[in-house]
């Protein structure tokens, strides 16, 4: 069975394309949208504390779930508890896979579509103040077709990834995609800490000002933990059904929560010196970086041309691969699923998944526009995905699959998966084990009880 499905080449393999998976809109566009609204350092406290008391504790117990059934994300519980309910956890998390690459995509293709304008040097073309920018940016979100076409090519980007399978698809282009991530990212943060605006932006995103945390920061924070590290739909279970029986599973784990955090803080770094230099509020919300930054890019053409083009192509570059090696794994939730279960190829499938989030992410792109009226629950169908996905199905795919590893399963296969048959030492296993059992299912808990009562109070 093993042997007919794909596999993770190796550990850096298996480490790049989770990674690359966590990495994504959420740490670039998201995070500093989050830390501008909560107030700056104090949101990022909170953050870090879910992200390494909740969010890990999630990631490891999906790691526990998907490499000891080698199943797709609904596979894997029919394996694990056959017969039982547990196995709406993986359906949610599939439904939650269209979802979250519907609305993915369409922030995806509008980064594409800044990415050319960049690289033809229209963002710098000089003589734009802000309301050109922000002008533009809504009459290009809220045209009917321009945004769709945009879409399409994302997904069609992500599509030929996927289809290519696990070794030559998705861990090829991780591990060519993460590296110059990074490299991006240095560079971008020499570029942000010239500006004047640099020393402002660090006491922001350093030094804590604990009046500006209130409920809302905190379930921010907690929302913000789940998606960045793309835990809770059954994404990390698929993934770690391709890991082999050496991968590391709890150091895996700590290197995707090292990574991905580090760049969520460093954006903030690249984004909010460029932001207070131009004298703009941090909270200015999810237009961000494609209303407010072009105003930076500008301001540094002005100075020197060439430092403004590149940081304005560098910029949007970044964010597009990050996106792409991000809809690459809920793509491959859903392409999983479907081809295992119904015994049908990858590549018919990912034609499949690809066209139905085709229609889904229209509608999504289409709520800026045309059917901004259009609302099911208050709610336009961009929000309506985002909201269906971060705030409800990952929180509570979450604490089920904590609970399901915690309490449900043996503890012995538990134990093995942790120290791969005994083979390796885990330190760390009594408090981890603590933090699966009580320490996230409560914590989510406590969170997402708050929040129903919140919507429906
Ligand atoms: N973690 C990704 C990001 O930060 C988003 C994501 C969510 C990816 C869910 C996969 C599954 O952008």
């Amino acid at each position: 069975m093993h042997s007919e499905r794909g596999s993770f080449g190796s550990q850096s393999g298996v480490i790049l394309a989770s990674a690359g998976s966590a990495v994504g809109l959420g740490n670039i566009w998201r995070f500093p949208t989050e830390v501008g609204r909560g107030g700056g350092a104090a949101f990022i406290l909170i953050y870090l504390g879910f992200i390494f008391l909740v969010a890990m504790p999630v990631m490891i117990s999906e790691f526990v779930i998907g490499r000891s059934s080698r199943s797709n994300a609904i596979g894997a519980f029919q394996k694990l508890s056959p017969g039982k309910p547990w196995v709406a956890v993986g359906v949610m998390g599939v439904l939650g896979g269209f979802l979250v690459l519907s609305f993915y995509s369409v922030v995806a293709g509008w980064t594409l579509h800044y990415t050319i304008a960049s690289a033809f040097g229209q963002l710098t073309a000089g003589g734009q103040s802000s309301v050109d920018f922000g002008q533009a940016f809504n009459s290009f979100v809220s045209d009917p077709w321009q945004p769709i076409i945009y879409l399409a090519v994302f997904l069609l980007l992500t599509h030929l990834v996927v289809a290519r399978g696990i070794q030559h698809g998705i861990e090829r282009y991780s591990k060519f995609m993460m590296p110059m991530l990074l490299v991006i990212i240095v560079l971008l943060i020499f570029f942000s800490l010239s500006m004047p605006g640099a020393a402002d932006s660090i006491r922001f995103l350093l030094q804590p000002d604990l009046s500006k945390v209130t409920p809302e920061v905190i379930l921010g924070a907690m929302g913000q933990a789940f998606f960045s590290l793309s835990v809770g739909i059954g994404c990390l279970v698929t993934y770690s059904s391709y890991f082999s029986k050496e991968t590391r599973l709890v150091s895996s784990a700590v290197n995707v929560c090292i990574i991905d955090t580090m760049v969520a803080v460093l954006s903030g770094f690249i984004i909010f010196p460029t932001v207070f230099s131009v004298g703009i509020a941090p909270d200015a919300g999810p237009g961000l970086v494609f209303i407010t930054l072009p105003n930076v890019f500008v301001l540094a053409f002005g100075k020197m041309p060439i430092v403004g083009y590149a940081f304005a192509l560098l910029f949007y570059v970044l964010l597009l691969l990050a996106a792409l090696t991000s809809s690459i794994s809920m793509h491959e939730i859903c392409t999983a699923f479907i081809s295992e279960h119904f015994g049908k190829s990858r590549r018919w499938t990912a034609i499949v998944v690809t066209a139905v989030c085709l229609v889904l992410g229209s509608f999504c792109s289409l709520s800026f526009g045309p059917w901004q009226d259009v609302t099911i629950f208050g709610r336009g169908f961009f929000d309506l995905f985002d909201f269906t996905v971060t705030k409800f199905l990952m929180p509570l795919g979450g604490l089920l699959m904590t609970l399901f590893v915690g309490w449900y399963l043996d503890r012995k296969l538990v134990e093995q998966q942790l120290t791969n048959d005994g083979s390796i030492l885990v330190r760390t296993m009594k408090p981890l084990l603590f933090l699966i059992r009580w320490v996230a299912p409560a914590g989510i808990l406590v969170i997402f009880i708050n929040e129903l009562i919140d919507i429906f109070i």
